[in-house]
């Protein structure tokens, strides 16, 4: 029986863990709302109004989560100048795994080389990126590992039912990934709060498919190898729980909301956005959204936002950053960075 920790973790400080790279990745055909208009009972005008949503990405059907989240990471390392053996850690958070197992991060492990990593998939649904970011910030501060690659990346589109007007006008697909290291005498991740509630797993689920009710011809008939949502419900949830998670992780980073020069949120609906904003006292010009240009993408939304923000310089070194993140479970979590 193990006795102590083994030397590698013993009594070393806490480091400072930074995201070192960011990466992101979309399918080129676009789906607009005026495409939607010739598949449901739907119109643009109710779908920018009630989601703020204009166009998403639809994956080929031979492009699977695995090949996008691939195609993210490798943005993540060209920027951050990390080799594939580097890597001792690859976490891919989805919903939509190209297979129930091996992990997705197994066939992205492959695709780039990384050949000294460890790999496995995380679900947390749309809320996996910031519970893998929180996995990979506390191996990395132990002294675990020294580089870790996330990725959030979801091919709803598969799991969408394309005759439900209620959900498929809202989800697209993608992929985001960060690369993170500690820094030393460096900025990075100051606080994460996590959260879930079992007692709501119900209202945001794919029914079928798992070992509850495995997938037959019948309830392929009856869809429930697609996403069901109770959206009022869950709307309602992810306000409250977006804002008291976000207040948790500022509070214990020791800061408050005027500190906050940018705030990434979960890309699921404008009116959410809107409405934390509000109990926030923040204006929406500290909101990064990109929402209208690919509707929610699950996992990969807040990854594929942070990559945006980024690359276009409206984060800048310095800066602190509010992630936060809701999700089926339900799930939710937040994270303050300075950038
Ligand atoms: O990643 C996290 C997961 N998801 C979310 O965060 C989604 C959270 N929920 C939402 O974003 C919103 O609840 C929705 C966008 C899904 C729906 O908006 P809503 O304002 O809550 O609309 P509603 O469901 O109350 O529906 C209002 C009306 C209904 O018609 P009636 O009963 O008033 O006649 C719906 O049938 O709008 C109808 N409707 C539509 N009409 C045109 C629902 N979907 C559509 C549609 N086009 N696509």
């Amino acid at each position: 029986m193990r006795t102590s920790l083994p030397p590698h973790r013993s009594n070393k400080p806490r480091r400072t863990v930074s995201i070192v790279g960011t990466g992101s990745y979309v399918p080129e055909r676009v789906l607009t709302n005026h495409d939607l208009e010739k598949m449901v009972d739907t119109s643009d005008q109710w779908i920018r109004t009630r989601t703020g949503i204009r166009e998403r990405r639809i994956a080929k059907d031979d492009e699977a989560t695995s090949d996008m989240a691939t195609r993210a990471s490798l943005a993540a390392m060209e920027q951050a100048k990390v080799a594939p053996e580097e890597i001792d850690l690859i976490i891919v958070a989805t919903a939509t795994p190209d297979h129930s197992f091996p992990a997705t991060a197994c066939f992205v492990q492959k695709k780039i080389g990384a050949i000294n990593a460890a790999c496995f998939d995380v679900s947390a649904a749309c809320s996996g990126f910031l519970y893998a970011l929180e996995i990979a910030q506390q191996f990395i501060s132990t002294h675990v590992y020294n580089t870790v690659l996330i990725v959030g990346a979801d091919k709803l589109s598969t799991i969408t039912d394309w005759t439900d007007r209620n959900t498929c006008v809202l989800f697209g697909d993608g992929a985001g990934a960060a690369l993170l290291r500690n820094r030393p005498d460096s900025h990075g991740v100051i606080s994460t709060h996590m959260g879930s509630d079992g007692t709501f797993t119900d209202i945001l689920m794919m029914p079928g498919g798992g070992t509850r009710c495995p997938i037959t011809p019948e309830n392929i008939h009856e869809r429930l190898n697609t996403i069901h949502m109770a959206g009022k419900e869950v709307y309602k949830q992810a306000v409250t729980s977006m804002f008291n998670s976000a207040t948790r992780a500022l509070h214990d980073a020791g800061l408050r909301y005027e500190d906050i020069d940018c705030v990434i949120p979960h890309q699921a609906n404008l009116r959410i956005i809107e409405a934390i904003a509000d109990r926030m006292g923040l204006p929406m010009d500290k909101f990064y959204i990109n929402l209208d240009r690919f509707g929610n993408t699950s996992a990969a939304a807040v990854a594929m936002a942070l990559d945006e923000a980024h690359r276009t310089g409206r984060i800048q070194i310095g800066d602190y950053i509010l992630l936060v993140v809701f999700g089926g479970g339900l799930t939710w979590a937040s994270s303050v960075i300075q950038w």
